[in-house]
C-alpha cells in the first residue's frame, strides 16, 4: 500500500500498468485496446443487415478446449470443447460449479490467455488471442484507490487517448444517470460495496468496447444490495446495448437477468445445457414468482446437479 499511495498524480498509463500488475492478468488492458478494427466489423455488420443477410454472431467460441500444464504436475483439463455462440445484443449468463472453468473461459474470450484448441470470433474474425476487443470485469472492482471515482471511471477512455477534461465531461452525466452523483470527488475507500461495483461497471461500459465480461460482479454484495444492482444492470444494458456475458454461482441471478444460459459441467467444462429464457422485458422484480421463472430455475438446479453419468452405478439406476 506504501507502494501504491507514493504514486498519486502519476499519468494514466502509469496507472494501466500498476493496475495490470495488481490484477495479475492485467485485465482492464482486455478493456482498453484498440476499436478500430470493432468499429470496422460494426460497418461490416450494417451492411450485411441492410442486404436482409441476418446478422453473423457476435461473439462465437469454437470448440475451445484448456489444458493447463504444471511443471511437475498432471496435465488439468480445464475446458472440453467449449461451443458458445451469442447474437448481438443478448445478455447471456454462464453458470456451473467453482473450478468448472467460467473465468477460464472470460480469459480465453479476453485473449489473455490462448486455448489449447479452438478459436475466438467477433463479428466473424477469428481474433484469438487478441486483447483489447473486450471489456473485462471481475469480482474484485480493482478501482485505484489514489484516484477519485471520476478519474476511476475515465481511466479507459484516458489511456485510449481521450484528453482528461473532454473524459470527465463525458463520464459526468454517466455518474449522475447511473447514482453516483456527489460521489465524483470521493476516493473508493469511502464507498459501500454496491457503490464501488457501480463505478467499476461505468469504468468497463465507457471503454466502448461492443463485448462485456462480467465476473461474478455481485458475488460479494449482501442481498438486497445484489437485487438493486441486478436492476441497476439491466437498466445499463438496455441503454447501452452491449452484448453482455455474465458469470454468477445464484440461478435466480442468471434467470432474472438472462435472454440465455448455457449450463456447465464440473471440471473439465462442458457446455451441458443452453437454454433460452422466455421472459419479456422489461422484467420487473415481481417475475421472479411466475411460474415460468420457477420452472427454469429448477431446471437449471436440477442441471447443476450431477449428471446421470456422474453418479455410482447403484445411485444412478
Ligand atoms: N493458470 C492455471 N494453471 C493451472 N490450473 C489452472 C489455472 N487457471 C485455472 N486453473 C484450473 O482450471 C480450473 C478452472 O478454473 P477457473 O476457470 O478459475 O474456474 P471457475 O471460474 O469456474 O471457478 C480449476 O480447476 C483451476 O484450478
Ligand atoms: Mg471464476
Amino acid at each position: 500500500m506504501a507502494r501504491l499511495t507514493a504514486r498519486w498524480g502519476r499519468s494514466a498509463a502509469a496507472d494501466s500498468a500498476t493496475l495490470g500488475a495488481v490484477s495479475g492478468i492485467g485485465t482492464l488492458f482486455a478493456a482498453m485496446g484498440e476499436t478500430r478494427g470493432c468499429e470496422r466489423r460494426k460497418e461490416t455488420r450494417m451492411a450485411d443487415t441492410l442486404g436482409d443477410v441476418p446478422p453473423p454472431s457476435k461473439i462465437h467460441l469454437k470448440q475451445v478446449s484448456q489444458i493447463f500444464e504444471t511443471p511437475g504436475q498432471p496435465e488439468v483439463l480445464a475446458l472440453d470443447r467449449i461451443d458458445i455462440d451469442i447474437a448481438p445484443g443478448r445478455f447471456v449468463s454462464l453458470i456451473g460449479p467453482s473450478g468448472c472453468g467460467k473465468s477460464t473461459i472470460f480469459n480465453v474470450i479476453a485473449g489473455l490467455l490462448a486455448p489449447s484448441e479452438g478459436s475466438v470470433e467477433i463479428d466473424g474474425e477469428d481474433v484469438t488471442g487478441y486483447i483489447g476487443l473486450v471489456g473485462y470485469m471481475l469480482q474484485k472492482d480493482l478501482l485505484l484507490p489514489w484516484r477519485t471515482v471520476l478519474d476511476n471511471v475515465i481511466l479507459g477512455m484516458e489511456i485510449r487517448g481521450v484528453p482528461v477534461r473532454q473524459a470527465r465531461e463525458r463520464a459526468r452525466p454517466y455518474l449522475e444517470r447511473y447514482g453516483l452523483a456527489g460521489f465524483e470527488r470521493q476516493y473508493p475507500p469511502a464507498l459501500s460495496g454496491g457503490m464501488r461495483q457501480r463505478a467499476a461497471l461505468l469504468r468497463t461500459l465507457l471503454c466502448d468496447t461492443e463485448v462485456i465480461l462480467l465476473d461474478e460482479p455481485f458475488g460479494a454484495l449482501d442481498a438486497q444490495t445484489r437485487s438493486a444492482m441486478q436492476e441497476w444492470l439491466l437498466r445499463l444494458w438496455e441503454d447501452f446495448g452491449r452484448t453482455v456475458i455474465f458469470v454468477t454461482h445464484d440461478v435466480e441471478e442468471a434467470v432474472y437477468l438472462s435472454d440465455e444460459i448455457y449450463v456447465l459441467s464440473p471440471r473439465p467444462g462442458r457446455v451441458r445445457a443452453h437454454l433460452e429464457v422466455p421472459l419479456a422485458r422489461p422484467r420487473p422484480r415481481s417475475i421472479v414468482t411466475t411460474d415460468v421463472f420457477a420452472r427454469l430455475r429448477e431446471h437449471c438446479v436440477e442441471l447443476l446437479g450431477p449428471a446421470p453419468t456422474d453418479l455410482p452405478a447403484d445411485v444412478a439406476a
